[in-house]
Order: structure tokens, then C-alpha cells, then sequence
């Protein structure tokens, strides 16, 4: 018989002593591969059979365990218990000093053959639910492609940011120029250059927060007349939109809201040319059908000055809650610029006339869409503003 050694990759003759094996560094006695002479009844002692019986015993339990373990960590527990360094295997070795040295080897190979039987089995049940874990999770993890895919919810613009566009588009499509104006002012912005001495009944219309050195929080959009009119050369048409700020506090106002202020200077300007551009704009808004009605009113910075109303757009006309039964919705304040705001901006009434106008962003608004709470434009509420 020839073997091979690790590091000797030539035949060698079976070297005869432990010596030798020591010098090849391979094992002695040599390990038993192939089976030995049958065991013979009459020449084994009672030790050995019993020992070859447990060995049978125990690998019989092995591999019935094994075979039918349903999970793999069932099967890491039997592959511990049975096979492992302090498992039922490793025990029977113990009992190898009850026999003489010429059974030994007879138990040991035994022992080995069946256990090397038992590895294979257990790596054989160890595949079958590997393979069956990976049949489990591509069964329940599988996407079926032609679902129809989650929509991405979409965000949208703000009711109060779609009027503000429109009034803009409406108003641009007119030849008028977008500015915009802060909304920290100075009282001589807010007020007195718009004609609102500081004891003036008017100042009362307005309840205003002041803020330090004179200044306020802006009560109206339209001291922006004053600042662009201050610094450019008519003919003007501007409008302006912005946050403004009150006092005022209940379901139609707000202490912060918005405005958009609207004015036109330019040679030979009159009322007829105010009563156009509004009309244009009213019914470009609220539709090309709204009737609309200019009533005789006061601003300080206007004379003579309008309230504009439309045909109520809920019941067209004839009378509802939202209307009061007038048939009429009060929608912006007007009028031809007074002369003393003119001046106040260095422009000489003589020459130049104007109209101007204030129009409420979120009246329009929920005009516009049925809203009865100006709070819930300012809420943030998801429930609210997916509906538009
Ligand atoms: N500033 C006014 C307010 O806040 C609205 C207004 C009315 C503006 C008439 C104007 C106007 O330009 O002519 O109530």
C-alpha cells in the first residue's frame, strides 16, 4: 500500500513506526479507512458489544433526528447535541477505556465510519432547508411587476398663491408692472403721504400695530403708491401684492392678510378708465358674465373714491346667505387719486391724474372657492388644501 503525504507529494512505502509517522508528520496509528475483519461474535468481549451498541443507538437517533429536523436552527441544536465537541459522539469516545488495545481500533473505526455518515446526512438536510428558506423567501418577498405603481403625492400651489398669480397675470396681460414694496413702513408712508394726518378720523379705520422709531407694521398695500411714485417718472401702472397687518381678529379677518394695491398715473385719466380696467379685471376673474356696481364711498387718498361690488357668484344675484339677501358682494375700494398724494410724491396734478385700487387677496379667495374661514387659509391643514 502506498500513501501520500501533505508535504511529500510522492509515493512513500508505509513507514512501520511511530518514529517514522512523527518524521512524515502524519498520523499514527495510521487512521482505519476501509472496513476492517468483521466483527466476530465469540472473540468480542461484553464491553465492546455494549459500546457498539450505544454507537449504534446513538447514530440511529442522529440520523432520525436529522433527517426529519424542519428548520435550520432545529438542525444547528442536533448538529451541537449529536456532533459537537461536548455532543453524544464526542461522550462514546470516553468510553473507549474499557476496552483492550486490539478492540479499540475495531470501535473507533466503527464510531468514525458511521459519524462521518452522519456529517454527510446532516450537510444533505442542511442543503434540502437552505434550498427551501430561499423557495420560502422568493415565494414571499416576490413583487408582482404589473401592479399599477403608488402615486407620488404631488404638492400644489396655495389658494392664496393661485389668486395672487392670477390677479397678476390678469393685471400684467393690462400692461401692468409687478413691484413689490416692505412691509415694515414708516407712519409718513403708511399714513400722512396718503393723505392720513396723524389726528385724522381715518386713522381709526385701520388698527395698526407700531412697531419702534415711528414705524408700523403695514396696514394697507398702498403705500406702495407712495414709495414707486417717489421714484419714477409717470406714466406709472403698477400693482402690488403683500402681506398686511391688523389688529382684527374673527372668522372674515385675520391680523396678518393680504392685499394687492393697484394704481395708473398718466395724462387725461378718469373715472371711465378706473370703471374699464376694474371691469376687465372682475370679470376676467370671476367670469366674463359678473355684473358689477361701483357705489359712491371715502379714502382719504382718493376723490372721489368707489366700492366696487359683483353680482353675488352664488346665487348669481338673487339673494343668499353668503350675499345677505343683497344679491351683491362688496369685493375692492377705488377712486381717482387725490391730488395731495400726487404732490406728496413730487408729481404735479396738472399734469398727471390716476386711478387706484385695493383689492382683498383673500376675499378673492374665498370668493372664489367657497371658503368661509379665513383661518383655514392660514392653518396649513392638509385636509383643507388637497381640496383645491
Ligand atoms: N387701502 C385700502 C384699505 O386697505 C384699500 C384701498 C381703497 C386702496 C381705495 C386703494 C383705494 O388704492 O383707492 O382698506
Amino acid at each position: 500500500m502506498t500513501y501520500r503525504t501533505a508535504h511529500q507529494n510522492h509515493p512513500i512505502s508505509l513507514p512501520g513506526s511511530p518514529r517514522a509517522a512523527q518524521i512524515l508528520h502524519i498520523q499514527y496509528p495510521l487512521p482505519l479507512m476501509t472496513d476492517g475483519p468483521a466483527l466476530n461474535e465469540d472473540t468480542t468481549s461484553e464491553a465492546l458489544r455494549a459500546l457498539l451498541a450505544e454507537i449504534d443507538s446513538a447514530l440511529a437517533d442522529a440520523e432520525n433526528a436529522i433527517t426529519t429536523a424542519d428548520s435550520l436552527p432545529r438542525l444547528d441544536e442536533l448538529r451541537i447535541n449529536y456532533l459537537g465537541k461536548k455532543g453524544r459522539l464526542a461522550g462514546l469516545n470516553q468510553k473507549f477505556g474499557q476496552l483492550s488495545a486490539e478492540e479499540k481500533p475495531l470501535a473507533g473505526r466503527q464510531l468514525n465510519n458511521r459519524k462521518a455518515e452522519i456529517v454527510r446526512i446532516e450537510k444533505e438536510r442542511r442543503e434540502q432547508l437552505e434550498a427551501a428558506e430561499i423557495r420560502r423567501r422568493l415565494e414571499a418577498e416576490a413583487i408582482d411587476v404589473t401592479l399599477p405603481g403608488a402615486a407620488i403625492a404631488s404638492g400644489h400651489l396655495h389658494p392664496l398663491e393661485r389668486t395672487r398669480r392670477e390677479m397678476e397675470a390678469i393685471f400684467r396681460s393690462m400692461g401692468f408692472r409687478v413691484m413689490e414694496s416692505p412691509e415694515i413702513e414708516t407712519e409718513w408712508i403708511n399714513f400722512e403721504a396718503l393723505n392720513i394726518a396723524a389726528d385724522h378720523p381715518a386713522r381709526d379705520m385701520q388698527d395698526t400695530f407700531f412697531t419702534e422709531r415711528g414705524r408700523v407694521l403695514r396696514t394697507h398695500t398702498s403705500g406702495n403708491q407712495i414709495r414707486t411714485m417717489t421714484e419714477l417718472e409717470p406714466p406709472l401702472a403698477i400693482i402690488s401684492t403683500g402681506k398686511v397687518y391688523r389688529c382684527d381678529s374673527d372668522v372674515t379677518h385675520s391680523p396678518m392678510f393680504y392685499q394687492t394695491e393697484g394704481y395708473l398715473v398718466d395724462k387725461n385719466i378718469s373715472m371711465g378708465h378706473l370703471k374699464g380696467v376694474l371691469n376687465a379685471f372682475l370679470q376676467s376673474f370671476f367670469g366674463a358674465n359678473v355684473g358689477t356696481r361701483f357705489r359712491p364711498s371715502f379714502f382719504p387718498f382718493t376723490e372721489p373714491s368707489a366700492e366696487v361690488d359683483v353680482e353675488c357668484i352664488f346665487c348669481k344675484g338673487s339673494g343668499c346667505r353668503v350675499c345677505s339677501q343683497t344679491g351683491w358682494l362688496e369685493v375692492l375700494g377705488c377712486g381717482m387719486i387725490h391730488p395731495t398724494v400726487l404732490r406728496n410724491c413730487g408729481i404735479d396734478p396738472e399734469n398727471w391724474s390716476g386711478f387706484a385700487f385695493g383689492v382683498g387677496l383673500d376675499r378673492f379667495t374665498m370668493l372664489k372657492y367657497g371658503i368661509n374661514n379665513i383661518r383655514l387659509l392660514y392653518e396649513n391643514d392638509l385636509r383643507f388644501l388637497t381640496q383645491f
